[in-house]
């Protein structure tokens, strides 16, 4: 594949900023908890954040503090949470554990959060991320009354730059009524080098966007809003809170060489170009095993991402030169891989490009770029449906976040995923899926450690046989297969009486075959 610079497109880059020559002090220097006082029991809250990357921390701390004082003099504090998909500690764990929100949208994956989503003392809406800043701008989610979002830098006539993560803080700049900053001297402001800020104007007059290559720059390197919005600025000093990720065990590393095995057999057939194509891939830690199982295979070409985050697999793969390049909303990069990136931040900037996450999402682009899609199922049926959201059909993991931009718009689909989990306890492979995030024709391919099922092409009765066969663990797959030949007739066959059998068992009895209760073979 021909690497382009982001110098290539120096012509489109039509409004990168000139360097800031130092920190202005034109708006109220706030405490964190004079910060917190602005925001009114009630209020929408808009926090900057997309996955730990670039998240507010000292202000929803403060938050937290405040609405614990509150409850205690029994008076009612509670926001509405919106960020750009899930945050760090400070955030969610935090205001969650205060009980400090009353609605949140769009993703999340914190414990503590996961908890009162599922009980039904927070109200959560799972969206597309690609559709956040839209739906905000269109007031689908109604009035954003304050903005906290952290910045390396705010200039007096209101340029921000953002630090991490772009996610939809520019549209929350945008569209809030009051803004904080919260200003945070450890985040570099060479940053915003890597910074491509563009923010559609609304349909019918919505032009399509020029964006031929992942790393072409269409945009600024900062949000430009009114100043006169800010209420003032919140100094912190602090790393992104980011948790390690787990090693590569064998079963991930299984998955990703059936992954590997499908792209180099799509090559060799000629239906792949033999420049490659960009990938995506999804969060967690099968996506970044995926990656790394990718970088390490010589015979897949040196490739390019454009994709949502840019994980550590991701990271290692772009200083060896595997990875020319990537697109993505959000840096979400181990602490010592930050102060890699900074130490070399003059070469790796023109090989990164950290754009909104309407932007890094974007279904045309997505598209029009021929991108690969490969993300994380929770559940997948016989006939190719995928659940990526709620366990069982009813408790929330995370949220779809991008997948289904990714999915539904990629040249080629794949969903991956172990074909067993919790001890053998749960089949991955069910007759019909609880809950369906990605519905059979936004799949191509399913991924677990037994092998791949290519769905192309494939009418559901066939899908059915390659998944089980292909896909399966082995101690499911008699079960399965008997309930194929006996779910009666049908393009799509279904026993209605039993199609969620596994699930009842796994409530019931905690295996989805009783009778695997003790078998050691079948133990993941
Ligand atoms: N039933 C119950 N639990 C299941 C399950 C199932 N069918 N499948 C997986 N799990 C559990 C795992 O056992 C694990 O539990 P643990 O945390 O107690 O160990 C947990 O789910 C996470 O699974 P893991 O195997 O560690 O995978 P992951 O870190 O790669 O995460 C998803 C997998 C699906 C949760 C994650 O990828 C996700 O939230 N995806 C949706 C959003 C998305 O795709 N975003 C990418 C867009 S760019």
């Amino acid at each position: 594949m021909t690497m382009h610079h982001a110098n290539d497109f120096a012509a489109l880059d039509v409004a990168v900023a000139p360097p800031v020559q130092s920190r202005m002090r034109h708006f109220p220097r706030l405490t964190p908890d004079e910060a917190a006082r602005v925001i009114q029991h009630g209020d929408m809250v808009a926090f900057s954040g997309f996955t730990p990357a670039g998240a507010a921390k000292a202000v929803p701390r403060a938050i937290a503090k405040f609405a614990r004082a509150e409850h205690e003099a029994n008076r009612d504090f509670q926001i509405r949470a919106l960020t750009g998909a899930s945050t760090g500690a400070s955030l969610d764990d935090t205001l969650a554990e205060a009980d400090a929100i009353s609605w949140r949208a769009p993703y999340q994956s914190s414990g503590p959060l996961r908890k009162q989503v599922n009980s039904g003392a927070v109200q959560f809406v799972d969206m597309h991320l690609s559709h956040v800043p839209q739906m905000v701008l269109f007031g689908f989610l109604g009035k954003v009354d304050v903005a906290v979002v952290e910045a390396s830098e705010v200039t007096r006539d209101g340029r921000v730059y953002l630090t991490t993560s772009i996610g939809a803080s520019p549209t929350f700049l945008q569209a809030a009524e009051k803004v904080i900053i919260e200003l945070n001297e450890h985040q570099s402001v060479r940053l915003s080098d890597m910074a491509d800020i563009v923010t559609p104007k609304p349909p019918p007059y919505r032009p399509g966007l020029d964006l031929h290559h992942p790393l072409e720059r269409i945009g600024k390197s900062y949000v430009l809003i009114d100043p006169k919005k800010i209420v003032g600025i919140v100094e912190t000093d602090e790393a992104d809170e980011l948790g390690s990720m787990s090693p590569a065990d064998d079963i991930s590393e299984a998955i990703a060489g059936h992954v590997v095995e499908f792209i180099q057999r799509e090559l060799a057939s000629g239906r792949l170009p033999t420049d490659f194509l960009p990938l995506q891939s999804g969060v967690g830690n099968i996506a970044n095993s995926v990656m790394q199982g990718i970088g390490s295979n010589p015979e897949i070409p040196d490739f390019l991402m454009y994709s949502e985050v840019l994980q550590s697999a991701p990271f290692e793969l772009l200083l060896s030169g595997r990875l020319q390049g990537a697109s993505t909303t959000a840096l979400t990069l181990l602490p010592e891989q930050m102060e890699m990136l900074l130490e070399n931040v003059d070469e790796l900037s023109s090989r990164l490009v950290l754009r909104p996450q309407e932007i890094s999402n974007n279904p045309a682009v997505v598209r029009q770029l021929g991108v690969i899609a490969m993300n994380t199922a929770l559940e997948v049926d016989l006939y190719g449906h995928v659940n990526s959201t709620h366990v069982s059909g009813r408790r929330m993991m995370n949220g779809i976040g991008g997948s289904g931009d990714f999915a539904r718009n990629a040249y080629l689909s794949i969903f991956v995923c172990p074909s067993a989990v919790k001890g053998g306890r749960i089949s991955t492979i069910t007759p019909m899926c609880s809950h369906v995030d990605h519905n059979e024709h936004s799949v191509n391919v399913i991924v677990t450690e037994q092998g791949y099922a290519d769905l192309r092409g494939l009418a559901p009765a066939q899908r059915a046989q390659r998944i089980i066969e292909h896909c399966a663990h082995p101690a499911y797959k008699d079960y399965l297969h008997r309930y194929y030949r006996n779910a009666g007739g049908g393009h799509i066959r279904h026993n209605l009486s039993r199609c969620f059998e596994l699930h009842e068992n796994l409530e019931r009895y905690g295996w989805m075959l009783p009778e695997l209760a003790g078998d050691d073979e079948t133990g993941q």
